[in-house]
């Protein structure tokens, strides 16, 4: 029988009006930084979280990462199944491995290499870790043996790189020889290398479509050259590529760009699977050119999970869904499936750099060069009222996330606002953005001119 008492006594004990809407339970004060005393109800802990989330942007919108925002549903199903999964039980998570195994198999003939051996990681930074100190083992082998010092190891690479490559020289004790960048020239090629290598040279690092430009570092002139060193000198210099953003697309988009296995001296590629191999966050690849270019003392032999398995790796336990969602999408679209999507993101990518171009207001970074990656990277003709950080900003208020930069020493005077097109960004949506765009445009020219000090130049210039 209802009993109204027996409401009221249910009131003291339980939040008033914890079943509508669950941030009115919380009328206490969260906690942020202290641990919290007490629990919470499980529907006001999940609201709590999920309305703080609203204060990040929109991922969709997100013009700035190169990193996979969408995927179908079914994808979606198997991540959600094998999210309790640690990839590294393979003893008990035995087809999870062969599954892995595939794909390496998989890249490994995408990246023309029959024997070629690879392991999943968390992301790129973790494979070109794992591939650069392959070769500085194979480097410090080679000396050991010969009977030379091997105290002075150094890598070279452009100042095009991603910042993990300087993370690894500074982790790993190994000295960097940067080939700095000028305005206009954003990659590097033989002449730019030739100089700097010597015997302690344990790799020389190559971007296959920069984060900056979109271009390609020259593999095949830096190949032949370490090729030529090699037979005339004796020396043997691995070439690593950092196919992080770009491996994917030359792959589909530029089968014919050699870039990979088939060149001699490469000998090891990092590929993100997370951005155009199209699954979410937490997936990048190390391969390696056959299993000769890993040292055996830098595997790990581990029986302590059951059964035995050699692992190669900075992390141990790491998710198995991606590895999953990344077999479902090679499965699913087959090279027809990716040519299309990356071909049409690179169309996408270059329709709207020349929608833009035709303002009249911008000029293309890599005016004249090919590009690698489905990036719009547009420079302003003239900076006196308004510059590209102020686009930025501005776009901010349509809810795009659009990055502006300068480019790397030497060549930071040069200001830059990029927009990369990913496979949810369809050309409606980019016809969303170019009026968006042209509507900022219009209201920033009103702008008087700024005062002669806060203006750094003419041409495209922050
Ligand atoms: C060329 C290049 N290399 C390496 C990385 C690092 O990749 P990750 O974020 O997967 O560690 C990135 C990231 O954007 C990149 O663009």
């Amino acid at each position: 029988m209802y009993d109204p008492k027996n409401e009221i006594r249910k009131s003291e004990t339980r939040p008033f009006n914890s079943y509508t809407y669950a941030g009115r339970w919380v009328t206490d004060e969260v906690s942020k930084n202290k641990f919290p005393e007490k629990s919470m109800d499980s529907r006001a802990a999940y609201q709590l979280i999920h309305d703080e989330m609203n204060l990040d942007g929109n991922p969709a919108l997100n013009l700035a990462s190169f990193v996979t925002t969408w995927m179908e549903d079914e994808a979606q199903k198997l991540i959600m199944e094998s999210l309790n999964k640690n990839y590294i039980d393979t003893d008990e998570y035995p087809q999870t491995q062969v599954i892995h195994d595939r794909l390496m198999k998989m890249m490994g003939d995408l990246f023309h290499s029959t024997d070629a051996v690879g392991t999943a990681t968390i992301g790129s930074s973790e494979a070109i870790m794992l591939a650069l100190l392959a070769h500085k083992w194979t480097w410090r082998a080679k000396r050991k043996a010969a009977g030379k010092d091997f105290s002075q190891p150094n890598i070279i690479f452009g100042g095009d790189v991603h910042s993990c490559w300087e993370k690894f020289a500074l982790y790993f004790d190994v000295e960097m020889r940067v080939i700095p960048l000028e305005v206009g020239k954003y990659i590097i090629n033989a002449d730019d290398v030739a100089p700097l290598v010597d015997e302690n040279t344990i790799a020389v690092g190559t971007i296959l479509g920069t984060t900056f430009s979109g271009q390609c570092d020259d593999f095949i002139a830096i190949n032949d050259y370490l090729v030529k060193l090699k037979t005339e000198k004796g020396l043997d210099i691995p070439i690593h590529v950092d196919g992080a953003s770009g491996g994917f697309v030359a792959a589909f988009a530029f089968p014919e760009l050699l870039c990979d296995f088939r060149l001699e001296q490469v000998k090891s590629m990092n590929i993100s699977n997370h951005k155009f191999g199209l699954v979410y966050p937490g997936m990048g690849t190390v391969l390696f050119r056959d299993a000769t270019q890993v040292p055996e003392d830098l595997v790990f032999h581990i029986n302590y999970l059951g059964g035995s398995m050699a692992n190669y790796s900075l992390n141990f336990s790491k998710p198995s869904s991606m590895i999953l969602a990344q077999y479902y999408n090679f499965l699913r679209l087959g090279r027809a499936g990716y040519t299309k999507i990356i071909t049409n993101i690179m169309k996408i990518a270059e329709l709207m750099e020349k929608t833009l171009v035709e303002t009249g207001k911008f000029d293309i970074l890599t005016d004249g060069g090919e590009k690698y990656l489905p990036v719009a990277a547009l420079m302003l003709k003239d900076s006196s009222r308004y510059d590209v950080f102020d686009i930025s900003q501005e776009l901010r208020r349509y809810g795009w996330i659009v990055p502006a930069y300068t480019m790397p020493p030497n060549a930071e005077k040069i200001a830059v606002l990029r927009v990369v097109v990913r496979e949810d960004f369809s050309m409606d949506m980019a016809e969303n953005f170019i009026e968006n765009m042209k509507q900022i445009i219009e209201e920033l020219e009103k702008r008087p001119k700024k005062p002669e000090i806060e203006q750094n130049g003419a041409h495209g210039v922050c």
